[in-house]
C-alpha cells in the first residue's frame, strides 16, 4: 500500500492533486497537440486524417458533432470555429440524444465524435448509427487505440497525455486546439482565408501556450477569490459567442467537484430567466473579453450590479471599464476572439479547483462520477 501511495505521489509530480497538475500541464499539452502539425514558417498545417479526406469535409452538407460532458462543450466551441472560419454548417448533439432521436443522416454528412477516453458508450453508439447511414466519421480522441479511435474512419489525436482527474481540463483545451486546426485547414482549402490571414492565425495559435502560461499566473488571485465564495450554494456563469460554451464548462467544473449548484448561460439570455435569481448572495462569473460582444456583456454586468449580484469578471489585460463595475477581475492576455476559450477556461478551472479543495471535496475523484462512462 505504501509503495502504491508513493507511486501516486510521484505521478502527481509535486502537485497536491492530479487536477491541478493537469491544469498546469496545459501549455505543454496544447504545444504537444500542434507539435509536428502546425508549421507557420511553411504556411501549413499537417494532419493526415484531414489531408487524406479533405474532399469529404469540403463537400459535406454539414458537420454533426457528437460528444458527452466536457467534450460536448469543446464541440460547441468548435461549432463557432467551423462556421466562422470554414463556413460549413455545424450541428452539435449530445451523443445520448442523437442516437435515440431517429436523426436524419446522409452520405454527405461528416460526423465528428469527440471523446477524451474514446470509450464513452453513447458516443460509440452514435458513431455506429452514423456509419450505418453512410456518413463519414472522424474521431477526436485522447486515448490512443481506444474504441472510438478504432471505430472511426479517420481521426486526430489530441496528444494531451494521460488525464487522471475525473474532471476534464487539459483534454478540453487540446480538443479545441485540434478542432481549430481542422477548421483553419478547411478554411484555407475553401479559399475563405487569404494566405496572410492564414499565416497570421497559425502564428497566433503557436503563441497560445505562452499566453496560457501567463494566464496560470492568476492562480494566487483566484485562490483569494475562492476564499470569498467557497460557501456559496449557487453560482451563475455567463459568456457570449465563443465564450458561451466556456461558461457552460465553468459551471460544469464547479458542479462536478465542489457540489455547488452552478448554471452556465449565454449572457444575453440572462434577462429571460436567470436574472430573477440575482441578489447579494449570488456570485456571477462573467467572461467579458474585449473581442466579442464586449459592450453587450458590459451592459449585462451593469444589470447584475444593479441587482447587487457579486461579479467575478474574466477580462482582457488592461481593461478598465469592467474593473469599475466588478467585485473581482481576472485578466487574460489579448487574443483573437476564436482563441479566447483557450485562455478564459483556465481561471474557471482554477476557481472550481480551489473552491472544491477549500470545501474538503475529493477533487480527483468526485462522488458519483466516473472518468469514463462505458454504460448507456
Ligand atoms: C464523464 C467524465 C467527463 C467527460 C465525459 C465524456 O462524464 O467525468 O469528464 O467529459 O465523461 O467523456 P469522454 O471520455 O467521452 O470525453
Amino acid at each position: 500500500l505504501e509503495l502504491q501511495l508513493n507511486l501516486e505521489e510521484i505521478e502527481k509530480g509535486g502537485y497536491e492533486h492530479f487536477m491541478l497538475k493537469e491544469i498546469y500541464e496545459q501549455p505543454r499539452a496544447i504545444h504537444d497537440t500542434f507539435r509536428g502539425r502546425l508549421r507557420p514558417d511553411q504556411g501549413i498545417i499537417k494532419m493526415a486524417g484531414i489531408d487524406q479526406n479533405s474532399e469529404r469535409f469540403l463537400n459535406a452538407n454539414r458537420i454533426i458533432i457528437v460528444a458527452c460532458g466536457t467534450s460536448w462543450h469543446a464541440g460547441l466551441v468548435a461549432e463557432y470555429i467551423f462556421e466562422d472560419m470554414a463556413r460549413i454548417p455545424v450541428e452539435v448533439e449530445y451523443a445520448s440524444e442523437f442516437r435515440y432521436r431517429n436523426p436524419v443522416i446522409t452520405e454527405n454528412d461528416v460526423l465528428i465524435a469527440i471523446s477524451q477516453s474514446g470509450e464513452t458508450a453513447d458516443t460509440l453508439a452514435a458513431i455506429k448509427l452514423a456509419k450505418e447511414n453512410g456518413a463519414f466519421v472522424f474521431g477526436v480522441c485522447n486515448v490512443v487505440g481506444s474504441s472510438i479511435a478504432r471505430e472511426t474512419d479517420a481521426g486526430a489525436y489530441t496528444h494531451a497525455g494521460p488525464e487522471i482527474g475525473v474532471a476534464s481540463t487539459k483534454a478540453f483545451t487540446t480538443q479545441i486546439t485540434v478542432l481549430m486546426m481542422i477548421a483553419m485547414k478547411l478554411a484555407k482549402e475553401k479559399g475563405v482565408f487569404s494566405e496572410s490571414k492564414y499565416h497570421e492565425l497559425l502564428t497566433e495559435l503557436e503563441g497560445i501556450p505562452q499566453k496560457v502560461e501567463r494566464t496560470l499566473e492568476t492562480n494566487p488571485l483566484i485562490e483569494k477569490i475562492s476564499e470569498v465564495y467557497k460557501d456559496s450554494s449557487n453560482c451563475l456563469y455567463l459568456g457570449r459567442g465563443y465564450n458561451f460554451p466556456v461558461a457552460l464548462e465553468g459551471a460544469l467544473k464547479l458542479k462536478e467537484i465542489s457540489y455547488i449548484h452552478a448554471e452556465g448561460y449565454p449572457a444575453a439570455e440572462m434577462k429571460h430567466g436567470p436574472i430573477a435569481l440575482i441578489d447579494e448572495q449570488m456570485p456571477v462569473v462573467v467572461i467579458a473579453t474585449r473581442k466579442g460582444h464586449y459592450e453587450k456583456v458590459v451592459s449585462n454586468i451593469q444589470e447584475i450590479k444593479s441587482r447587487k449580484g457579486k461579479i467575478i469578471a474574466v477580462v482582457t489585460e488592461g481593461d478598465n471599464t469592467v474593473k469599475e463595475l466588478a467585485d473581482h477581475v481576472v485578466e487574460v492576455p489579448e487574443a483573437s476572439e476564436s482563441m479566447t476559450p483557450l485562455l478564459t477556461t483556465i481561471p474557471l478551472q482554477l476557481l472550481s479547483y480551489h473552491i472544491a479543495v477549500m470545501r474538503g471535496c475529493n477533487v480527483d475523484q468526485p462522488r458519483n462520477l466516473a472518468k469514463s462512462v462505458t454504460v448507456e
